[in-house]
Order: structure tokens, then C-alpha cells, then sequence
């Protein structure tokens, strides 16, 4: 298969699909791990869909598999058995290159630690994405400068992100996230490291400008209290969600 190729087959089928669809579905998803001569099962048949603008919190304990379970869906490791449709392309029918442009058209991602680019400031961190994505400079500006005041940082652009608290420093996560105007935001515990005050505000803000921008998301974490404010809670229980 030629490198262009899973680009063209995604485009397709992306067409072809409704925009009732899901934008996520997996079914059958198993992941294990084996270490030492011991395998655990982490995933035991994972059945998950997700409807276009829906924000969907992924509730579970530490170690029950949220993090495997998000790391599958994006397409950031295989091993998995199962089926996982992104906007109604199977996954597994993608090789390296369809995976990667799925990942850029159709995924965004927030992690518990920023992540974002040392050497760049706020502003160019979520400028980077679109550029790669083939935007122009000027509305990528545009674009970030309008997301990041959306979150209320608009006054630390040009900060880079050591000299952010770490509530602005998942904001500008935020922002680069929702760059590329996903299908699906994918965030796993995006609120895990800030204190609880904080955690409400970033993650409030996060929802309404989720939901303003009509994305759908997935959203691991451990806390109740925030599962509540998504749209639907499912619950991880024994590698299976009930
Ligand atoms: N790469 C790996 N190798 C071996 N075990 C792993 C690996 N990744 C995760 N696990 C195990 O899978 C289980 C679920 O981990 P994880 O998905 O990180 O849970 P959560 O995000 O819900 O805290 C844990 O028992 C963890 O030790
Ligand atoms: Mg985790």
C-alpha cells in the first residue's frame, strides 16, 4: 500500500458514513501484558461508542485500564485484539501512515502532563499542529490565539511553558488539542495533576469549549465529582465496561 493510500481509503469512508455515526466504536478491544512469565489481562472485550458531540467520562480506579484503554483507541500502540472504527474506518486495516493521519485529521490529545514543546512558546505550541496539518501561518495565529483567550490565557502567548502554572499549562494542552477541530478528544486524567480548585475551572472551561466546538471526547479519571459534568459515565470494572 503506497503511503497516500490510507489517507484516500480515511476520506472515503468518511464520507460515505453519516454524520450520526459514531465517531468511536470498539468492540471485542483485549489488551495484555506480559511480564516475567506473567500475563495480565488488562482489556477483556472493551464494547465503546461514542456519537458525534458526545463527551463521555471514562471512570475507574488507578490501574484498571484507562490509560490502555486511550493509548489503544489513539492508535499510539498496537497489541490489541478487537475492533476500533475512528469515524467508521477500522483501525486495524490502516498501516503505519493511515494510522498517523488518522491520528493528525481525526484525534486530538490531552495528557495528565502537559506535554507541550519546552523550547516553544504558548501560542506557537498550538500553532505547530495546524501547520503540520497543511493551515497557513496567519489563521493558524488566528486560530490559536482565539482558543487560547476562549480558556483565558490569551495573555500569555508568548510565555513558554516553564514560565506557566501548570493550570495554564493544560490550558495551552487544551488548545492544542482541539487545534485541528478533532472528530474525537481523547484526555487522559487532563485535570490529574492540578489542584482541586483548578481541576474545576480547567476542566469546566475544557467542556464548554468542547462543546462549543462540537468535538466529541473521552476523558479517563478517577473522580467522581468531574465524571458527573461529561454527558455519560462509563465505568471500567474488571477490564470490561458494564
Ligand atoms: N506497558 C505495560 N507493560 C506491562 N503492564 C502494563 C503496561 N501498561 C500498563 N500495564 C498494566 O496495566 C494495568 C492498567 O494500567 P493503566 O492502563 O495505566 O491503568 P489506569 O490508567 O486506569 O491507571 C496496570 O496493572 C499496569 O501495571
Ligand atoms: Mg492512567
Amino acid at each position: 500500500m503506497s503511503e497516500a493510500m490510507p489517507r484516500t481509503v480515511g476520506s472515503e469512508a468518511m464520507l460515505r458514513t453519516g454524520a450520526s455515526e459514531a465517531v468511536l466504536q470498539t468492540s471485542g478491544l483485549a489488551r495484555s501484558f506480559t511480564q516475567g512469565g506473567a500475563t495480565i489481562h488488562v482489556l477483556r472485550g472493551v464494547d465503546l461508542a461514542i456519537a458525534p458531540s458526545e463527551i463521555v467520562a471514562l471512570l475507574g480506579p488507578s490501574g484498571s485500564g484507562k490509560s490502555t484503554l486511550l493509548q489503544a483507541v489513539g492508535l499510539l500502540e498496537g497489541g490489541f485484539a478487537g475492533s476500533i472504527r475512528i469515524g467508521g474506518v477500522e483501525a486495524a486495516q490502516l498501516d503505519a501512515a493511515g494510522r498517523t493521519a488518522m491520528r493528525r485529521d481525526r484525534l486530538g490529545f490531552v495528557y495528565q502532563f502537559h506535554h507541550l514543546l519546552p523550547d516553544f512558546n504558548a501560542i506557537e505550541n498550538v500553532v505547530l499542529p495546524q501547520l503540520i496539518h497543511g493551515a497557513e501561518r496567519a489563521p493558524a495565529e488566528e486560530r490559536a490565539a482565539e482558543l487560547l483567550t476562549a480558556l483565558g490565557v490569551g495573555h500569555r502567548l508568548t510565555h513558554r511553558p516553564a514560565q506557566l502554572s501548570g493550570g495554564e499549562q493544560q490550558r495551552v494542552a487544551v488548545a492544542r488539542a482541539l487545534a485541528n477541530r478533532p472528530a474525537l478528544v481523547l484526555a487522559d486524567e487532563p485535570t490529574g495533576n492540578l489542584d482541586e480548585h483548578t481541576a474545576d475551572v480547567v476542566l469546566a472551561e475544557f467542556l464548554r469549549l468542547v462543546r462549543g466546538e462540537g468535538s466529541a471526547a473521552l476523558v479517563a479519571t478517577h473522580n467522581e465529582r468531574l465524571a458527573a459534568k461529561m454527558d455519560r459515565v462509563v465505568r471500567l470494572h474488571e477490564g470490561t465496561i458494564a
